[in-house]
C-alpha cells in the first residue's frame, strides 16, 4: 500500500516537474526561435515525424484521379513555376536565396516528392504545414488547380532540366494568385 502511495506521489511529482520546466522554457525565451539557428536533433525529429504521421492519417480518405492528362500536367507546371519553385527549386533551377534561410528548409521536390502518394501531396498543398512556412493553397485555389499541381509534382522525380524548361512558363493568372 505504502509502495503504491509513494509511486503515485512520485508520478505526480514528475509530471509537475515536466510541466514547470515546460512553462519556464515557454515564458523565459530559453528556446531560440531564430531560423538561422538549427533545431536540436530531437526537436527536428519530433516535428518531422509529427508532420509525416499527420499527413498520412489525414490524406487517407482522399481519392486521387486514376491518371493525369498532359494538359493537366502542363497547367500544373506553369503554376508550380509561379508559386512553388522559389521555395522548392526544380530540375536545373535553384530555390530563391532567401528560401535558404528558412527553417525547416523547403525540400527539393525533385527528390522529396517520390516519398509521397498523390493524395498526400494534395493534402499538403491544400492545407499547408503549420510552423514551417509551407502555405495552404486551398483558400485561393480550387481542387482542379490543386490537382494540376499534384500532377506536375508527381512527375518531378527524375525530370531533366530540359523537360522542366520545356513546360509552359507562368501565365498572368497563376502569377497573381
Ligand atoms: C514560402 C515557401 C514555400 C512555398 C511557396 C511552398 N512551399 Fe511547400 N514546403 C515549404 C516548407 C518549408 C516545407 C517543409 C515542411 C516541413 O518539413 O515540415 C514544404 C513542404 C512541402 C511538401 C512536403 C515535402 C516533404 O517531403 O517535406 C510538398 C509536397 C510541398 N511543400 C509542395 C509545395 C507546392 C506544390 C507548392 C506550390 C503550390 C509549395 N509547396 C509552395 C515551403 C514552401
Amino acid at each position: 500500500m505504502r509502495l503504491i502511495v509513494s509511486g503515485i506521489i512520485g508520478g505526480v511529482g514528475l509530471v509537475a516537474i515536466v510541466a514547470v520546466t515546460g512553462f519556464v522554457i515557454v515564458y523565459t525565451g530559453a528556446y531560440n526561435v531564430a531560423a538561422s539557428d538549427e533545431h536540436a536533433d530531437f526537436i527536428r525529429w519530433a516535428f518531422s515525424t509529427t508532420m509525416h504521421s499527420s499527413v498520412e492519417r489525414r490524406a487517407d480518405g482522399i481519392a486521387a484521379p486514376e491518371s493525369f492528362s498532359d494538359d493537366m500536367i502542363a497547367a500544373g507546371a506553369s503554376r508550380y513555376k509561379a508559386m512553388c519553385a522559389h521555395c522548392h527549386a526544380g530540375p536545373g533551377v535553384e530555390r530563391a536565396d532567401w528560401a535558404e534561410g528558412m527553417r525547416p528548409q523547403p525540400p527539393h521536390l525533385i527528390e522529396a516528392a517520390a516519398e509521397w502518394e498523390a493524395r498526400e501531396i494534395y493534402w499538403i498543398v491544400a492545407n499547408g504545414i503549420k510552423m514551417s512556412g509551407m502555405p495552404a493553397f486551398a483558400a485561393s485555389h480550387d481542387p482542379e488547380e490543386l490537382w494540376s499541381l499534384v500532377a506536375f509534382v508527381d512527375r518531378l522525380p527524375g525530370m531533366t532540366a530540359e523537360d522542366y524548361a520545356g513546360y509552359p512558363d507562368p501565365d498572368e493568372s497563376s502569377q497573381t494568385r
